[in-house]
């Protein structure tokens, strides 16, 4: 049998630790005792690595600036309890519909400070940011400017920055690169003088800057310069927002850029190219919350065909990712960590394609098991489903030994729950 490992890889969150009896410990709860406890599957925040992330962002910023502000893209995990948390440590938000605005209010953001994004905000939508009082909303095409100037009306007229696309990709999946030309966010660099010029024309709208976002889990930093000095030529403004995009260590083969490295090169790249002392936004999600969370499965069947599959309790409605991008995750048994048997963890839902970890080596993997994958916190919850009418999962919150349910589990009658007869 392989040594047990004691060594956690980076896609844990900050703090985990196998301890003296070879159990997994996040945020000082024993992770078996939690899948116990909360039942499996369950989403497990641990609450000191989502306020570690954000702390490092906003220092890395300070220290290089003092005209910044770090918005949480809260697509990532749009969860009451996570807004609340990155709201007290001093962050701003990103919304991308009505519902995440919503949540963000609810969950105590200071209406001033949540950006709206949106490449095909409503009316409803428009009329509730200004009924809410948002600080920006980001403008993604010409039929938003006069859609929102009508909303407008007589009132005092709406910051807004006006998002464009640079042309510059990084290597990403293309279901997640945003930054090439022709995308359906943003204006085009040929179109973004004219959409400019009108904006700054427009009595209901004040023009303060620019924003683009270029696209998610970018693992190097140079096309994030590169994207800067692309829309250098489209005029000086005075805040630009960068969007996210830093990639995570989903595995602990991942190599992304340190937080503050990121923070660096864009900030350098600001003053080099787009001048000193411009008003610097940056909009990270997934860099905010992936490795915060892990989830917790149990296991419900070992099959030994040509592959060992290994069926757990969730799958592709509570981590879509692998389904939708191929994505590659770690996985363990909570309380046996190693290796020894080659397996494929596999979901519960009626497709062949509801395999949560391709090929992973687990240590001999039995009926009940608690099995951990790590770094679920970015687009987990927030593209969980109920395909196969499975209930989501809910989210729970450890901090310093205490564990407290944030989100419940759903419940059988939750899916009846908007049944009108
Ligand atoms: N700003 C804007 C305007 C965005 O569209 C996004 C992500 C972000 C910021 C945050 O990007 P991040 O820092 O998280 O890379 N569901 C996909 C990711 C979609 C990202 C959409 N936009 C996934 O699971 O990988």
């Amino acid at each position: 049998m392989p040594a047990t490992r004691t060594q956690l890889s980076q896609a844990y969150p900050i703090g985990s630790r196998i301890d003296q009896d070879g159990r997994l410990r996040l945020g000082g709860c024993d992770a078996v005792e939690l899948a116990r406890e909360f039942g499996t599957p369950a989403y497990i925040v641990v609450e000191d690595d989502l306020r570690a992330r954000a702390q490092t962002f906003v220092e890395a910023f300070r220290a290089r600036t003092k005209n910044f502000d770090v918005l949480f893209a809260s697509k990532a995990f749009p969860c009451t309890a996570i807004y609340r948390v990155l709201a007290q440590e001093g962050i701003a938000c990103d919304v991308a519909s009505g519902g995440e605005l919503a949540l963000a209010l609810r969950g105590g953001f200071d209406p001033a400070r949540i950006y709206m994004h949106g490449n095909a905000k409503s009316v409803d939508e428009l009329r509730f940011a200004r009924e809410s009082g948002v600080g920006h909303v980001v403008i993604d095409n010409a039929d938003e400017i006069e859609r929102l100037e009508a909303v407008v009306g007589e009132g005092p007229p709406q910051p807004v920055l006006l998002r464009v696309t640079p042309d510059v990709r990084g290597r990403t999946n293309d279901k997640i690169s945003t930054g090439q030309a022709d995308s359906k966010f943003g204006f085009s660099m040929a179109d973004a003088p004219a959409a400019i010029a009108r904006v700054q024309d427009s009595a209901q709208l004040d023009l303060v800057g620019l924003h683009m976002h270029i696209g998610s889990q970018i693992l190097e930093l140079e096309p994030f310069r590169l994207a800067i000095e692309a829309i250098a030529p489209l005029g000086d403004f005075g805040t630009y927002n960068l969007g996210g995009g830093l990639g995570v260590a989903y595995t602990a083969e991942l190599k992304p850029p340190r937080i503050g490295d990121y923070v660096a090169a864009k900030v350098d790249a600001v003053n080099r190219v787009l001048g000193p002392g411009k008003r610097i936004l940056d909009e990270p999600g997934r860099a905010l919350v992936a490795n915060s969370t892990v989830t917790l499965y149990t296991v419900q069947s070992v099959k030994r065909n040509v592959s060992t599959w290994v069926g757990v309790d969730g799958g592709m409605s509570d981590n879509l990712r692998p389904m939708l991008y191929g994505s590659v995750y770690e996985a363990q048994i909570a309380d046996r960590f190693g290796g020894g048997t080659l397996a494929r963890l596999t979901g519960k839902h009626c497709e062949s394609g509801d395999v949560i970890v391709r090929e992973v080596e687990l240590d001999d993997p039995r009926v009940g098991d608690v099995i951990v994958t790590p770094a679920t916190g970015a687009y987990g919850h927030a593209m969980a489903n109920n395909y196969n009418g499975v209930p989501r999962p809910p989210v729970v919150m450890v901090s310093h030994g205490d564990a407290r349910v944030v989100v419940r589990r759903e419940t059988y009658d939750d899916l009846f729950a908007r049944d009108v007869d």
